[in-house]
């Protein structure tokens, strides 16, 4: 198969290279709006940001929307247990492009922060993100869609900026290429506009499940245990935060240079896993041990068990170090991201005071 790159022809085809400003091919800017210019997030009246997806960072942007005054919708296919703050709520089963479409009307600006799960990507996720293309394409609004960093595959500890080849060696890595490869075919071919967030494995308040840095590294450290982990904690591995997540969207979605383009977005500064354990220890006033599972142990486990090999073929990530190059989005937008130590204190403080354990 040919890997699809985020290269030359599509959004991450930055003609004037990481830092560049250029729009790529793809780029189309919002009627009425100058190269260049940045829209209003706070004054503009008629428009409507619509995030699918009200999970981990969907519900976290579409707060972060509200509270930058823009009128949100969220859509979902069951009513979140807590609705963002400020957000209208529309159920939807987004696999169905009709019911995306009318979930999606009145948008001028549409985010993608959908999931499947784990196990069943390439089945699964595809046909959630033609639903969110299907009414990007019919409302005319801008689509922006976050991914993660499976597409690249191992890079040889290379940090990754957004010109890498798209050239993913796992079943998860391969669909999500494919999938931003069918979003690439749709903006070259001016059926939609587009602008595409990556961020790494991700933490913050809220998070527990779904990331490696969740319940069994923050859960386990508050309760005296030790931390689980996956791989060699010595070396250098990217963790973004949630709410710059949905801080560095939201810029992808109000600022009329983003459109066009692949973006890392950035978050707190990258240290080694073990370097950040010992924030956390220090953090949590007590040291926390660290239970890495080994790689064989991983793999034997995944022949019996289809989420421990969804995650033995990921398990590269922390072989080697794991480093997101974010200068594109900070050079261009001037924003970093939150430190670590307030990042971790604010996932720390939410840990200790949710009401209840997953
Ligand atoms: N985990 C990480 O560390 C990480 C890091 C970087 C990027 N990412 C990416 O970030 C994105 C969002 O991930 P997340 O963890 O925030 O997701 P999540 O918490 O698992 O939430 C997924 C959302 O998708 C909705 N959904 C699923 N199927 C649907 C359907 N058929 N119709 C309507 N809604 C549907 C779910 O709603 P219902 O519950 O109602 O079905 C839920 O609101 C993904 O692309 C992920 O790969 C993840």
């Amino acid at each position: 198969m040919n890997a699809p790159t985020a290269g030359a022809g599509g959004p991450g085809g930055t003609a004037g290279g990481p830092g560049g400003t250029t729009p790529g091919p793809g780029s189309r800017r919002p009627p009425g709006l100058p190269q260049g210019e940045r829209e209003d997030p706070v004054t503009g009246e008629d428009r409507l940001h619509v995030v699918f997806g009200t999970g981990q960072v969907g519900s976290t942007l579409a707060a972060h929307l509200a509270d930058l005054g823009i009128p949100v919708r969220t859509v979902s296919k069951h009513r979140p247990a807590t609705p963002p703050g400020g957000a209208d709520w529309r159920a939807a089963d987004v696999t169905d492009p009709e019911a995306a479409a009318d979930a999606a009307k009145g948008a001028t600006v549409i985010y993608q922060c959908l999931n499947a799960p784990y196990t069943q990507w390439p089945e699964l996720f595809p046909p959630l993100q033609r639903g969110v293309l299907a009414a990007a394409e019919r409302t005319g609004a801008l689509l922006v869609s976050l991914e993660n960093l499976y597409g690249y595959g191992p890079t040889g500890g290379r940090p990754m900026t957004e010109d890498l080849p798209l050239a993913a060696t796992t079943v998860k890595g391969r669909t999500r290429a494919a999938m931003t490869a069918e979003l690439l075919t749709a903006a070259d071919a001016g059926r939609v506009r587009i602008a595409i967030g990556r961020a790494s494995d991700f933490f913050g308040p809220g998070v527990t499940q779904g990331s490696t840095l969740g319940e069994r590294v923050f859960g386990n450290a508050l309760a005296g245990r030790r931390a689980g982990f996956i791989g060699n904690p010595g070396l250098p591995h990217t963790y973004s935060y949630v709410p710059d997540i949905a801080a560095g969207l939201a810029t992808l979605g109000t600022d009329a240079r983003a459109a066009g383009q692949v973006w890392h977005l950035p978050g707190p500064p990258t240290v080694t896993t073990r370097a950040l354990l010992d924030l956390v220890a220090g953090q949590a006033g007590h040291r926390v041990g660290i239970r890495s599972v080994p790689k064989l142990a991983l793999r034997a486990m995944g022949l019996a068990s289809p989420m421990m090999r969804g995650l033995a073929e990921m398990s590269y990530q922390f072989d080697q170090p794991f480093v997101l190059d974010t200068s594109k989005y900070q050079s261009v937008f001037g924003t970093a991201g939150t430190p670590l130590a307030d990042a971790l204190a604010a996932t720390l403080a939410w840990y200790r005071t949710r009401t209840s354990t997953p």
